[in-house]
């Protein structure tokens, strides 16, 4: 049984490290697939008795419940999804380590402890209780905010600081209370309290967190579901669950620092509350000098352009709009244009949210250029065509102060001429003007990004 885990282990791993490119994401889907058959085959193996029917109707719902919610979640809800996923993802890694408590708790002697059965376990089950519901009540919180609802901290100023570390010690005392206890009322009582303190701690701790930073805390918290299912594993002595854990705790955090380095902030500043819900400038829509086009006028462009370098953004997920861009694409392809897709890390609203619409409409990978790749090669573009981005072409990134100074933008003003699609001067994520969109060499295009391309693919289907 061993090897199966092991077997399971290394699936995992090799799985973790192919999703890291967009060419072999799909195959290390398939492989953590495989992976996770294996662990739960191995671990039905080893469990006695066990009533096969309810097993049998437990995957079928659970797996019924996934497969219609996965089907349909539109892109845009992502986030809101590996959320909720989250949370679950918590809940059951706490789940499991009650029911380990319930069942040492009936076979302790009298006078016997949770301390009397090792540190290991004295520690991982107090720890996997708190994480866990910690995910799922923070994932519950990340899950509201993402779908646009107003929650705020009932607590304001140190008092807030105060409270958190108030219901800190509470934390500390009831797993004390859990694990040093012989009376096994004591240690219910125990356990109860510390799931209500700790869901309350999670709820608070998510609350305070602007909505636009939720994808940050989304990648935090399912680090934490991570965490907390390594020390599952710990409580039930399942070496896959600590690898399987540790993979996704390890990776869920390291995901955080790259979303944190790519908004060019700390991730105390975005726990803390950074720019957020009300971030919106007064100035953010007030600009002098803008060119405006239409999809005819730019059709006319691209016909005569050598190079075009696509720029999606957040707004080519909400116009669902990643068909008709490849489609333009390819069209001009056909005419002999050099056509290239744009990337920044942190464009739309979860990580590689671009790379996932593109991959929908099967644009070639050779033609997804990275950030660090492409910037150097826009002064040598003749246009650029902005689908429902902003802050990351945003010029103002390159001011010593402001919202986002110092994040890493791509370099479309170097560019002959830029297109931008979007539907009004409505500021992006970060609430603020975007100076681009005054520059000479900008042209704006007022519409419904889905909506203006496929104009521009009948205009230069007709030219
Ligand atoms: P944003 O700066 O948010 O801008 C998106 C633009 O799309 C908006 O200005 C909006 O303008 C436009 N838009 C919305 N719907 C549209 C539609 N149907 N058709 C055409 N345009 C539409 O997006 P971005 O440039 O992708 O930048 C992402 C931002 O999110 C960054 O600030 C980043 O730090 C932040 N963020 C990203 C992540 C990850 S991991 N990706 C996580 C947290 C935060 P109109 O309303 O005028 O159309």
């Amino acid at each position: 049984m061993e090897y199966l885990y092991l077997l399971s282990a290394l699936l995992f791993v090799f799985g973790i490290k192919r999703l890291a490119s967009v060419k072999t994401c799909r195959q290390g889907n398939r492989l953590s697939q495989a992976g996770m058959f294996v662990a739960v085959v191995a671990t039905l193996m080893t469990v006695g008795n066990l009533s096969w029917v309810v097993v049998i109707i437990a995957i079928l719902i659970g797996g019924g419940i996934g497969a219609y919610i996965a089907k349909k979640t539109p892109t845009t809800e992502m986030p809101e999804m590996v959320a909720a996923l989250n949370g679950f993802g918590g809940f059951a890694s706490a789940l499991v380590a009650l029911a380990a408590l319930v069942l040492v708790a009936g076979a302790m002697s009298e006078n016997a402890t949770l301390a009397d059965g090792g540190l290991v376990n004295a520690i991982s089950t107090p720890v996997t209780i708190l994480i866990g519901i910690v995910t799922l009540t923070g994932s519950v919180i990340a899950y509201l905010k993402l779908s646009g609802k107003n929650i705020v901290h009932p607590v304001k100023g140190d008092a807030r600081h105060y409270l958190h570390a108030a219901l800190g010690l509470a934390i500390v005392g009831c797993s004390l209370l859990m694990v040093l206890t012989s009376s096994t009322g004591l240690m219910a009582t125990a356990a109860i309290l510390l799931v209500l303190v700790a869901a309350v701690l999670g709820v608070l701790l998510v609350m305070p967190i602007g909505g636009a930073d939720m994808p940050v805390v989304v990648s935090l918290l399912n680090s934490y579901s991570g965490v907390a299912g390594a020390a599952a594993g710990f409580v039930v002595d399942k070496p896959v669950l600590i690898v399987v854990g540790a993979l996704v705790g390890t990776s869920g955090l390291i995901l955080t620092q790259i979303m944190c380095k790519a908004m060019n902030r700390s991730l105390g500043n975005v726990l803390l509350g950074g720019i957020g819900d009300d971030s919106v400038a007064e100035d953010a829509r007030d600009y002098q000098s803008i060119k405006q086009s239409g999809p005819e006028e730019i059709a006319m462009l691209l016909d005569g352009a050598g190079s075009v370098i696509f720029v999606p953004g957040y707004g080519l997920a909400v116009a669902q709009a990643q068909h008709v861009v490849r489609e333009l694409a390819d069209l001009l392809s056909a005419k002999g244009t050099e056509v290239r897709y744009a990337i920044h890390p942190v464009a739309g609203r979860m990580p590689g949210h671009m790379n996932v619409l593109l991959a929908e409409s099967d644009v070639p990978y050779d033609q997804l250029w990275e950030m660090e790749r492409i910037n150097g090669d826009f002064k040598n573009t003749d246009v650029v065509i902005i689908v429902g981005a902003n802050d990351v072409v945003n010029p103002a990134a390159r001011e010593d102060t402001g919202p986002i100074a110092g994040m890493p933008i791509l370099d479309v003003d170097h560019a002959q001429t830029v297109v931008v699609i979007k539907r009004s001067l409505s500021p992006g994520y970060a609430g603020i003007k975007n100076p681009l969109f005054e520059l000479d060499n900008t042209l704006m295009v007022f519409m419904d990004a889905k909506a203006a391309l496929e104009e521009m693919v009948k205009e230069v289907k007709d030219l």
